[in-house]
């Protein structure tokens, strides 16, 4: 069957679509959410003929965002969200026919890279996208201490100011400092300003008992050189004080990072600091002495990555080792990338070019996803996820692919 996709004209029937995928409790927010989470170009919706009454079928939103690739570039993506299928048409091609439609148009409009954050497991690899970014998620107790003596000459020159997220400004000042530093943090995820002030905007539904979301920077000579987010929450333990207080991503250099993070766990109050959104390779794992030196660590997927285009995707970023692998792409949703592709990094610099010679190695488009922000994808060969038809290609490949560190996790859109 032609499932038909196009741009949405009514924004409450795309809402209620929405509210009824998501299940949330319905506020009179939800509106004005919407329209600062999507702009109304960017909202598609599928009606099938026997679909539901009043309600879409299928429907799917892009944020145009700005992320920071390897070498420190900072490219526009598609940040696919918004994503959802009514109950009563599922699993009859809906997503894959919006799947389908999205990377069309992205590729029309000319952009090289989709994004997303997943619900469930089994939804995004068929459709091209790979786990391009892990995330930790680390509790701390308070007065932990850090130890790095490299960093404390710049660190005494920083201090840090607690203020409230949604307070005039303070959103722009968020956005601004993240684009400063995100060249420095491949994989780093910049939004829209609408992004931002939906970020900070917290209707009352949204808080009830809790306190709004505070933000604390971290300035030098009067300059902003990094922020955390943060919300505190009171729990009492036999009449003594034991909150927690709940931090988002880290921005700022590693010096702005550790003046922040020693701020977080000397809060009036709180017993655990909890960071919601650490890379791999964050600099607080090596301050408190590695895992062990935490209270609780846990890790999952953070950014998932699609090569819309090949060709233009993989000159974007630089390359810490050179290549030259003759690729055949496997693509169902995306047939222009599919085929076979040389892939050549050298001095830094990336190519790609169709090819007719016999291939190197055979993979889905989604491999090349996973490995673009640096993340290590070596071990999908002894996996069984990839095709080697000459011995060393793969290796070959993933060298010049990964990073020294690995990526820098995005907050969910
Ligand atoms: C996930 C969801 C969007 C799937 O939509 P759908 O229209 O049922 O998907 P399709 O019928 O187009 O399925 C396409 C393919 O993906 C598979 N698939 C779909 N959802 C899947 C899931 N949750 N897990 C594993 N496979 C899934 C289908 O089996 C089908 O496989 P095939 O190509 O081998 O036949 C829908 O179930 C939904 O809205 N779920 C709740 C909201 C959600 O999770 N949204 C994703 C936001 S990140």
């Amino acid at each position: 069957m032609n499932i038909d996709v196009r741009p949405s004209h009514d924004a409450e029937k795309f809402l209620a679509t929405d509210q009824l995928v998501w299940f949330a409790e319905v506020t009179d927010s939800d509106a004005a959410l919407l329209r600062l989470g999507l702009p109304e170009d960017q909202r598609f919706v599928v009606d099938l003929p026997d679909g539901p009454e009043g309600l879409h079928s299928g429907i799917y939103g892009v944020r145009p965002m700005e992320m920071s690739v390897p070498g420190g570039t900072v490219v526009p993506i598609a940040g696919l969200t918004w994503v959802g299928v009514h109950p009563d048409s599922r699993r009859r091609g809906v997503l894959a026919a919006m799947m389908t439609d999205h990377l069309s148009r992205s590729h029309d409009a000319g952009l090289a890279i989709s994004a997303l954050h997943a619900s469930e497991p089994g939804i995004y690899g068929r459709f091209g996208y790979g786990t391009a970014a892990l995330t930790h998620q680390v509790s701390i107790g308070r007065g932990t201490t850090f130890t790095a003596p490299q960093l404390e000459d710049e660190v005494s020159g920083i201090t840090t100011h607690v203020t409230t997220m949604s307070q005039p400004g303070v959103a722009e000042r968020m956005r601004a400092c993240q684009l400063a530093h995100a060249g420095d943090f491949p994989g780093t995820i910049v939004g829209s300003p609408d992004f931002f002030s939906l970020m900070t905007t917290e209707p009352p539904e949204a808080l009830r008992d809790k306190e709004r979301r505070r933000v604390l920077f971290a300035c030098r000579n009067g300059g902003d050189v990094g922020f955390v987010g943060l919300r505190r929450e009171h729990k009492w333990d036999n009449a003594r004080p034991s909150g927690t207080v709940t931090a988002g991503m880290f921005c700022g250099g590693p010096a702005a990072r550790l003046a922040l993070a020693r701020r977080l766990v000397d809060i009036d109050l709180m017993g655990t600091t909890k960071l919601e959104n650490i890379g791999v390779d964050d600099p607080l794992l090596g301050w408190v002495g590695g895992p062990r030196g935490t209270g609780d660590l846990q890790t999952w997927d953070s950014t998932w990555i699609r090569l819309v285009d090949v060709d233009a995707a993989w000159p974007l970023r630089s390359y810490d080792d050179d290549c030259d692998v003759v690729v055949e792409v496997e693509d169902r949703y995306a047939p222009w990338n599919a085929g076979r592709w040389r892939l050549n990094a050298s001095g830094g610099e990336g190519k790609a070019t169709r090819a007719d010679e016999d291939a190197d190695l055979t993979l889905d488009v989604n491999v090349l996803g996973a490995g673009f922000l640096g993340h290590g994808i070596g071990g999908l060969l002894r996996a069984g996820l990839v095709r080697e038809h000459r011995t060393g290609a793969y290796a070959e490949l993933t060298r010049a692919m990964r990073t020294l560190v690995a990526p820098e996790p995005s907050i969910g859109f």
